[in-house]
């Protein structure tokens, strides 16, 4: 039992960083399996925060091989410019690894999110603007451009030179913008290649020796559940596929070599982004959620929408991702609330539903049925037991283990690493 899946269960930004760094100390290796720069975790060590975007969360370690893997588009730019801020902090980043299989994402994926958005207009999704979903277009339209091109200087400026001309056309036709210059891009692309190559390498035999060798392995998802291309709110969910099926598919390790999956779950809930989020509070007890929990995105610093914790979210996320433990997070942020509640069913037309509805509109439709809890009005961010923990959390963790079906596996009462409550202490099976 030696690999472990780190999923968010909700729309992201559940606190995945926090509980894969406090994870990596008994890792061996890290990696990030899908999405790009889009994800933002944040990292706390003594005070000290880190933000990372592409980075696995294992890279304040010394020694943990951190892998970007195949099913990660990688912005070479920002990745650099990771690379250059965790060097000026002291931190080693010899251990990066980068899949050759990996998708790049270039300048025009950035500037047809961008375009795209606009054109949407009031139907936009509300991305990141990272490239992201147009690189993941551009894979699936089989004109993407890979790491092992990018090292590669002839067949880079031949791939790039090509793709330029179509997306021009584009441009110019459709959108009525100013093409982009290939030379422009190839001038600037080159000097990231250079930086790149020695880290460059074929992740799917590396990850896979070590899981043959016994290796601890994380898998650290980025985004969550509600934002998988097939499971989430679509369209409002991002390009790839952050549940633990993911690893599959993003990293090449097979679905049998899984051991375990831990699921991350904020206490309550958020969103960033357009799209249905059956539980949010447009009231004073959302406003009082974003103020205690400083919901402002870490990547794009908007704010975030805000509401009680939906459990039907997390049982599906459950599901789809076989969780073992559930990794609740952020309890602290309930710390000063009266009462707490929980969506433990949706009604539709008076019905309990069994089922997450696909289609939007009924989704829109339908009423979460809340069980109200007790607050426990007490600072628990210096417990470091679980029974140390007031009745009142305990009793609306339990609930939610309950509802959800999912064993309790962590609890996390701050962001530092150290504020971190852990019930299952064999995570990695020894
Ligand atoms: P991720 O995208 O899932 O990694 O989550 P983010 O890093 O975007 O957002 C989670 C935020 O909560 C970060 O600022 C973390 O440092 C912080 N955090 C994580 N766990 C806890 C916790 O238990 N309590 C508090 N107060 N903050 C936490
Ligand atoms: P982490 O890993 C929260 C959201 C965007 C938007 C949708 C699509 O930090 O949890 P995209 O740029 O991916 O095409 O945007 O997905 N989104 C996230 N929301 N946390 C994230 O990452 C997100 N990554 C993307 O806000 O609604
Ligand atoms: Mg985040």
């Amino acid at each position: 039992m030696s690999t472990v899946v780190i999923s968010g269960a909700q729309w992201g930004d559940e606190g995945k960083g926090k509980i894969v760094d406090y994870l990596a100390q008994q890792a061996d290796t890290v990696v990030r399996f899908q999405g790009g720069s889009n994800a933002g975790h944040t990292v706390a060590v003594n005070g000290e925060e880190y933000k990372l975007r592409l980075l696995p969360s294992g890279i304040l370690y010394k020694g943990t091989t951190c892998v970007i893997a195949n099913g990660v588009v990688v912005d070479p730019q920002c990745l650099l410019e990771e690379i250059d801020a965790m060097n000026s902090r002291g931190i080693d980043t010899s251990n990066i690894r980068i899949s050759n299989r990996a998708h790049v994402v270039m300048p025009w994926h950035k500037l047809f999110d961008e375009l795209g958005e606009q054109m949407r207009g009031d139907n936009k999704i509300g991305t990141t603007k990272r490239g992201i979903g147009p690189c993941y277009i551009d894979k699936a339209d089989r004109i993407g451009i890979r790491v092992c091109d990018l090292i590669d200087r002839e067949e880079f400026a031949k791939k790039v030179r090509d793709v330029v001309r179509v997306k021009n056309l584009t441009l110019e036709k459709v959108y009525n913008h100013a093409p982009l210059d290939a030379e422009e891009i190839l001038r600037e692309y080159e000097t990231y290649a250079d930086r790149i190559r020695p880290l460059v390498c074929d992740t799917i035999s590396l990850l896979n020796n070590q899981v043959d060798a016994g290796k601890k392995i994380l898998f650290e998802g980025a985004q969550a559940t509600m934002l998988d291309i097939d499971y989430g709110t679509y369209p409002y969910v991002t390009a790839s596929h952050p549940i633990s099926g993911g690893v599959g598919v993003g990293a090449g390790v097979a679905p049998k070599k899984i051991d375990t999956v831990v699921s991350v779950v904020k206490a309550y809930c958020t969103r960033v982004g357009e799209g249905p989020f059956p539980t949010e509070q447009l009231n004073e007890i959302g406003e009082k959620l974003r103020t205690a929990g400083h919901e402002f995105g870490t990547v794009t610093g908007r704010p975030r929408r805000t509401g009680w914790l939906d459990a039907c979210v997390v049982k599906y996320a459950g599901q789809l991702s076989g969780t073992d433990y559930m990794a609740v997070t952020r309890l602290d942020i309930l710390d000063s609330f009266d009462e707490i509640k929980m969506c433990t069913a949706y009604k539709l037309d008076g019905k309990i539903l069994d089922e997450i509805p696909a289609s939007l509109n009924v989704l829109a439709k339908v009423e979460p049925v809340y069980e109200t809890f007790a607050g426990w009005k007490t600072d628990i961010s210096n417990v470091r037991r679980y029974e140390d923990l007031p009745e009142n959390a305990r009793k609306y963790l339990e609930r939610m283990s309950e509802v959800t079906g999912i064993k309790l596996g962590i609890v996390s009462v701050g962001a530092n690493r150290d504020q971190t409550i852990v019930l299952a202490e064999n995570i990695f099976g020894e």
